[in-house]
């Protein structure tokens, strides 16, 4: 039978509920911080707006803008940017209402994805498959639509993230192609922005882009303290619910992105989380402590992020540093307890390969560089040279991220045999002591 005495101890779901559509106490309109709100204004950005403004008006009366890159550091606000200057455009009262065609690279990726994706958002009825045409048969359907839709109108393709499109395959190429529409269409006309945040990228371009898409070019410099914390007060007076920001919070987001390469996007998550953090704990008022703490977690969900995404035998180089840590915290791990540990790990897996000492001095090298771990070369006298490796980050964050693995998962538990009391290994092969 259920205790019904137990009242104050239970979870109250209909006074969350009620409390949860009263609204938040601290945020007026969370989506203010998204990366994908477009505000009002733009501060710090007038000279990029003006050059895109400067290069896009004569579209509205039916001229073909000049192709054009713009570059910065991720955060800067370039996809933002063009963004706004395209709706500005939009709204003005001309006869000529151009296109735009907004293409990321990152997830439209292929030459044939581009082309189609071009094709698709311009023809509402007839679409182009997702495989399967040749294309010399899509070009020349689109072409056709151009002139047709797009008419005597002009058609920007923005291609974000260009750099990604230009270090696949057949990137080069599409690029030289979309370059080249103008010279088929008897209509429209089309114009090309490229975005990227690799400011070296242009060594990749063939010559004959460079000469079409590559010599105008605008630069998005990063922004400073002063500059994100302008930013960051703009958003807030829309995110926030009045005088719920210590006036010490804006300050310290701004100066912990700006010594991140001065990267808005980063500033604006961490003000968003410092938010969220002081609303999970009830708390009225949004203080440095949270933003501390969201700090932490940012810097922890990269941390995540990036061991998630490497390769296999670099997850179990690190498994088998956090397996000597976890079995003996006092031992100190040099390369070659690792080389042991690798090995017999990567038996219990099916399928993984051994390493050689080489390689695995190289992941470790990689691990340090991404700041996991620090390796520190020791000489050791007569036996030569070795690593002493430490972690640059906490054991229990490790330890969550490395079980979230799943081919990792079922060996957290194995005790590296070093460390076993009853066992030996010689020659590679584990052997029950029998003293
Ligand atoms: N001057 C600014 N004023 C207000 N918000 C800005 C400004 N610059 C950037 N932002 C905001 O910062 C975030 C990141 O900007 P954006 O996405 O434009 O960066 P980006 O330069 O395109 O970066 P990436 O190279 O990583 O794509 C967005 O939420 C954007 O609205
Ligand atoms: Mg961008």
């Amino acid at each position: 039978m259920l205790n019904n005495n137990n009242h104050e101890h239970q979870f109250n779901i209909d006074k969350f509920y009620k409390n949860y559509l009263k609204g938040s106490k601290i945020f007026s309109n969370r989506d203010a911080l998204d990366s994908s709100y477009i505000p009002e204004e733009l501060p710090h950005r007038d000279s990029q707006i003006r050059y895109i403004a400067e290069k896009t008006a004569c579209a509205l009366l039916g001229d073909t803008p000049p192709n054009f890159l713009c570059y910065g550091m991720t955060g800067t606000g370039k996809t933002a940017t063009i963004r706004y200057v395209s709706q500005k455009l939009a709204q003005q009262n001309s006869e000529i209402k151009p296109w735009w065609i907004y293409i990321n690279c990152n997830i439209i990726s292929t030459p044939y994805r581009i082309l189609a994706h071009i094709y698709n958002t311009i023809s509402r009825r007839d679409k182009i498959p997702p495989t399967g045409l040749p294309k010399d048969i899509i070009f020349k359907k689109l072409l056709g639509l151009l002139d047709l839709k797009v008419g005597h109108s002009i058609c920007f393709l923005v291609l974000d993230e260009i750099d990604i499109l230009v270090d696949r395959k057949g990137g080069n190429e599409i690029l030289y192609d979309l370059t080249r529409l103008n010279e088929n269409l008897d209509n429209c006309k089309t114009s090309l922005i490229g975005i990227s945040n690799k400011l070296k990228f242009r060594a990749n371009l063939d010559p004959r882009i460079i000469s079409s898409l590559g010599e105008e070019h605008i630069v998005f410099p990063s922004y400073d303290a002063n500059e994100l914390r302008d930013i960051l007060i703009e958003r807030a007076k829309i995110a926030f619910q009045e005088s719920v920001l210590k006036e010490e919070v804006i300050p310290l987001c701004a100066a912990l992105a700006a010594k991140e390469h001065g990267d808005a996007r980063k500033a604006l998550q961490l003000l968003r989380k410092a938010g969220e953090l002081a609303e999970r704990d009830q708390n009225k008022i949004v203080s440095t402590k949270h933003v501390k703490k969201a700090q932490e977690d940012l810097e922890n969900d990269h941390i995540m992020e990036y061991i998630k995404g490497m390769p296999l035998q670099a997850q179990l180089i690190l498994t088998s540093i956090y397996l000597i840590s976890r079995f003996s915290p006092e031992h100190i791990i040099i390369s070659g307890d690792i080389y042991d540990v690798h090995s017999e790990i990567r038996g219990l897996i099916p399928g993984v390969r051994q390493l050689t000492k080489r390689r695995i001095s190289d992941y470790i090298n990689e691990l340090s560089l991404a700041g996991i771990i620090s390796a520190e070369i020791k000489s050791m006298g007569h036996y030569g040279r070795t690593k002493i490796i430490k972690f640059d980050i906490g054991l229990e964050l490790l330890e969550k991220v490395l079980s979230e693995i799943e081919k990792i998962n079922g060996i957290m538990n194995h005790k590296p045999v070093f460390l076993q009391t009853d066992k030996v290994k010689l020659k590679n092969n584990i052997f029950k002591k029998l003293i």
